[in-house]
């Protein structure tokens, strides 16, 4: 008689639902590792996007470091600068830039890991003109700028300045232009007769009312810290990391101030006479501050800035005279300045993202 019990039929029945039960698992964790390495890989992609294009307008003003995606197009609509005659008249009668800029957007993220490259800074900011010029398309600036910066063997520096400032200064509304004054051969530098260099060849292309003196080697962190002139000479750079995001000292005159032509004037312009680092800045505040002016300053946050890191430039050593010149600002102002300033242009380069002047400004009095 057969047997009709069903003794053998469960075994092949568990070993094939054990087997499922491990597929089914092994599926699952399969799914999530990928889901997991997905959402990281796109985080390193958003991230790193955001730190090319963090240049360009974004609406949240709140965040410190914006992290959603940003428009990438380059500011072309509302800034392209004017080139016809008939385009120059229209200019004349737009009306003032609004005293805040609609385009400002508050904190950057500035960094320095990556190179930059000058193409793509030009690729960047097609509305330059010539020479790193730029005018607001739909208003009329309220300002003049010409941004003056003292210059030698920095190159890599200038390009991180270029590729952050261009952006930040369209945004800013202002009519201005980028003057890089290069120290020829071999000689101490000189950064405040570089400056003086700087106010007077500037001059003589366009009527600017307000220069801005920075060093080469630092970028604004807010772009509400706005690069113009105001009632008194202004202190930009009031907030760097160098100095753990405060002054060193409240006379601190240092790294990126403004001047409008008429406070530059009232103070005989900067002083020629400090060849090597430090003191020149400091003088330049007993200037001011004898000529009855006071500083203006932007509050720490709008004023942070960052600082790219470097080792000190040869022949820029420390000035040992720097402390017995400003002890005597008051006394040597009226004879050393703009007034007294001499020197010889060996070459003008007009570059998209800048004018560059290459100039022999002597060496020190021995
Ligand atoms: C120098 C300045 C310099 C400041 C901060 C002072 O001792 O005289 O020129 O900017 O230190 O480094």
């Amino acid at each position: 008689m057969p047997d009709s019990s069903p003794v053998n039929l469960n075994i092949p029945g568990s070993f094939l639902q054990k087997t499922c039960t491990v597929v089914v698992v092994f599926c699952a964790l399969h799914l999530s590792v990928t889901v997991l390495y997905y959402f990281n890989t796109f985080e390193i992609i958003k991230n790193s996007v955001f730190a090319r294009n963090q240049q360009q307008k974004h609406i949240n003003f709140t965040t410190v470091y914006p992290t959603t995606m940003l428009q990438i197009a380059p500011i072309t609509e509302t800034t392209a600068t004017f080139k016809t005659e008939a385009e120059e008249t229209k200019r004349k009668e737009l009306e003032q830039c609004a005293e805040t800029s609609p385009l400002l957007v508050g904190p950057l993220r500035v960094e320095f890991s990556q190179p930059v490259d000058l193409e793509e800074s030009k690729k960047q900011n097609p509305a330059l003109q010539e020479g790193g010029r730029f005018t607001p398309r739909d208003c009329k600036a309220l300002q003049k700028v010409a941004v003056i910066i003292p210059f030698r063997n920095r190159e890599e520096h200038l390009k991180y300045w270029l590729y952050y400032l261009h952006p930040i200064l369209q945004r800013q509304q202002l009519d201005y232009g980028v003057y890089v004054i290069h120290q020829y051969g071999e000689e101490t530098f000189n950064r405040a007769k570089l400056l003086n260099v700087g106010y007077a060849e500037a001059l003589k292309e366009y009527d600017y009312d307000c220069f801005v003196f920075s060093d080469v080697d630092l970028i604004p962190m807010d772009d509400r810290n706005i690069y113009k002139c105001f009632g008194q000479p202004r202190h930009i750079a009031v907030s760097m990391d160098k100095f753990g995001f405060s002054l060193p000292y409240q006379q601190y005159f240092g790294g990126i101030s403004s001047l409008s032509k008429e406070q530059f004037e009232k103070i005989n312009g900067f002083p020629n006479n400090y060849w090597g680092w430090g003191g020149e800045d400091d003088d330049i505040y007993n200037r001011i501050v004898s000529k009855g002016m006071g500083i203006s300053r932007p509050d720490g946050t709008v004023g942070k800035c960052r600082m790219i890191r470097h080792n000190r430039d040869k022949k820029n050593e420390p000035n040992p005279q720097r402390f017995d010149r400003i002890a005597h600002t008051r006394e040597t102002m009226n004879g050393d300045g703009i007034n007294s300033l001499s020197y010889k242009v060996v070459e003008i380069k007009k570059n998209t993202l800048f004018t560059e002047i290459i100039v022999d400004i002597g060496s020190p009095r021995r």
